[in-house]
């Protein structure tokens, strides 16, 4: 039996900028927070550079911006999606004014507005040059706490959601502080709204927090909700190489402002691969710095002539520099392509609902549809606001179930805790190692089939090891099958063995927890040899 049971009109999971801005917008309904650690730490919100899209300038337009991120996201964009989104950037903008929030201005009072990749104006809306992700989050948190109808759950980590007939009655999890005896919580509530963000710590190199591997994905399809577009996931080019896990990122927002990429023969690689050189779509970018690392290079940012004052135009990027001896007016900064944002996840609707009732979605964990096949930059913050207030109003139109009664058939669900600790990092690193190879920025057939071939692998061998090393197995699966089912290249998802678009693929591949057993057969058939004999047999 659970020693901690709650009783919400909603929980939302997470505590990034989505989870909060749902939450901020449920008053007066009743809502339960959970954060796996202690808020505003370990959220991708927080670390964010980049800032919020939006079309202010007297040039710019809503449609331009529109335009900008269909022609990134290369035919798989919910053109619907995308016009809610744009539509409200202004709103969300002053949403997040009102509660405090500070954004750089000039002098006239107007938006200093930064430019990024494939973008066709300036209009990223940005806070103390590249901490945006901070000064959001500073004042979500601080209306959080002031709201009486929030109570926040700290250090717990979620294992199961209750469901029942396709039906949500709430949470199940831990505490995860060591000092909290008998740690188990139950949440009930018929509406659960996943936050929980992206899947970057699945890889080796990643700017994510390594706590985001796709937790919010293993949870709803076990729950039973569909995924989608899981193939997509976007690298940025320009982490920094200084040996840190999580990788530091050094924004798009300098090569914005005027820096090169070279390599160690001072070639700036980029010239006449795209007419916007350094500022390319982002993808063409990551490739390109691949090809190089792949030829043995190595490749930098040079920043040394974009002007003084870098450390008070991009705080977070010279506080990183700093810790590593480098001075970006002087230094060449060593950098390599890291997994940045995953744009597939649980599918949604214009709503915000996954296909199980009373589950939720939003922010980097839900697929609504904006990237398509790959994601324009500063886009989605902006995507989380829009859609955690949508997701907001629309639970606030239904009636709130508070008669649940759980049965002690549910409560019996608790995952074991982790065995062994020091034997689940070893499966979680080589996992990890495995993804980044094989699933990375380029793949092909035969990485992907070594991918599998790993996973299937790890998960024989650490067999109920640690509940967090399943959900990984599980997330890189479905990863995995999407990677294989897409024979083309197209936006983030580059397939070497397949390097053009094909029309014919102007779809998106939807996969269910139940699907994967048939999935996983037909290639383990399909490409026998390939495979350990242990494992086909
Ligand atoms: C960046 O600052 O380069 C990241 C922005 C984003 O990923 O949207």
């Amino acid at each position: 039996m659970a020693d901690a049971i709650y009783s919400p009109d909603v929980v939302v999971v997470g505590g990034g900028v989505a989870g909060l801005t749902v939450a901020l917008n449920l008053a007066p309904r009743k809502v339960c927070i959970i954060t796996k650690s202690s808020l505003g730490i370990n959220t991708s919100s927080s670390w964010a550079q980049g800032g919020i899209a939006a079309a202010v300038s007297k040039d710019d337009s809503n449609e331009s911006h529109i335009q900008d991120t269909l022609r990134t996201a290369v035919g798989l964009a919910n053109s619907d999606a995308i016009e809610k989104v744009i539509n409200n950037a202004k709103n969300t903008i002053a949403d997040l004014e009102s509660y405090g929030v500070n954004f750089d201005k000039n002098k006239d009072g107007s938006f200093n507005l930064g430019l990024e990749g494939a973008h066709s104006h300036n209009r990223i809306i940005r806070s103390k040059g590249d901490s945006s992700g901070l000064e959001i989050m500073r004042g979500l948190i601080e209306n959080v706490i002031q709201s009486e109808h929030i109570t926040v759950l700290e250090n717990v980590s979620i294992d199961n959601i209750m469901t029942d007939q396709n039906k949500i009655y709430g949470v199940i999890g831990r505490f995860t502080d060591k000092n909290v005896p008998n740690n188990n919580v139950v949440i009930e509530s018929t509406h659960v709204v996943l936050a929980t963000g992206g899947l970057g710590g699945l890889y080796a190199n990643t700017t994510n927090p390594r706590s985001s591997y796709g937790e919010g994905i293993a949870l709803a399809s076990q729950a039973g909700a569909i995924l989608t577009d899981m193939e997509f996931i976007q690298f940025h080019p320009t982490g920094l190489d200084f040996g840190l896990d999580p990788t530091p990122l050094a924004t798009e927002a300098i090569r914005g402002e005027g820096a090169y990429l070279v390599n160690q023969h001072k070639e700036r690689f980029m010239l006449g691969t795209h007419p916007a050189n350094e500022l390319a779509p982002r993808d063409l970018i990551a490739q390109s710095i691949f090809n190089q690392i792949e030829r043995g290079n190595s490749v930098f940012l040079d920043c040394r002539h974009i002007g003084k004052n870098f450390n008070t135009r991009f705080p977070q990027v010279s506080s990183y520099c700093k810790k590593a001896d480098l001075d970006p007016e002087l230094d060449l900064l060593p950098i390599l392509p890291v997994a940045h944002y995953h744009i597939g996840g649980v599918k949604t609707n214009l709503k915000g609902q996954t296909s199980v009732e009373g589950l939720w979605c939003c922010g980097e964990v839900a697929a609504t549809g904006i990237h398509g096949a790959n994601r324009l930059a500063s886009n989605s913050l902006l995507e989380s606001l829009v859609f955690a207030k949508i997701v907001a109003k629309e639970i606030n139109k239904k009636d709130i179930d508070s008669k649940i009664n759980i049965s002690s058939g549910f409560i019996k669900i608790f995952k074991e805790k982790t065995k062994n600790k020091i034997r689940a990092k070893k499966y979680i690193w080589q996992l990890r190692s495995s993804m980044m190879r094989n699933l990375g920025i380029v793949r092909n057939k035969d990485t992907i089939i070594r991918g599998l071939n790993d996973v299937l692998k790890i998960e024989r061998e650490s067999k109920g090891l640690s509940a967090k090393l399943n959900d990984m197995l599980l997330v890189c699966k479905f990863i995995i099958i999407s990677a294989y089912l897409r024979k083309e290249s197209r936006g983030c998802h580059l397939r070497s063995d397949y390097k053009d678009t094909n029309k014919d693929l102007i779809k998106h591949f939807d996969l269910k927890y139940s699907d994967i057993d048939y999935y996983i057969k037909t290639i383990l058939e399909t490409d026998r040899s390939k495979f350990d004999e242990k494992l086909v047999s």
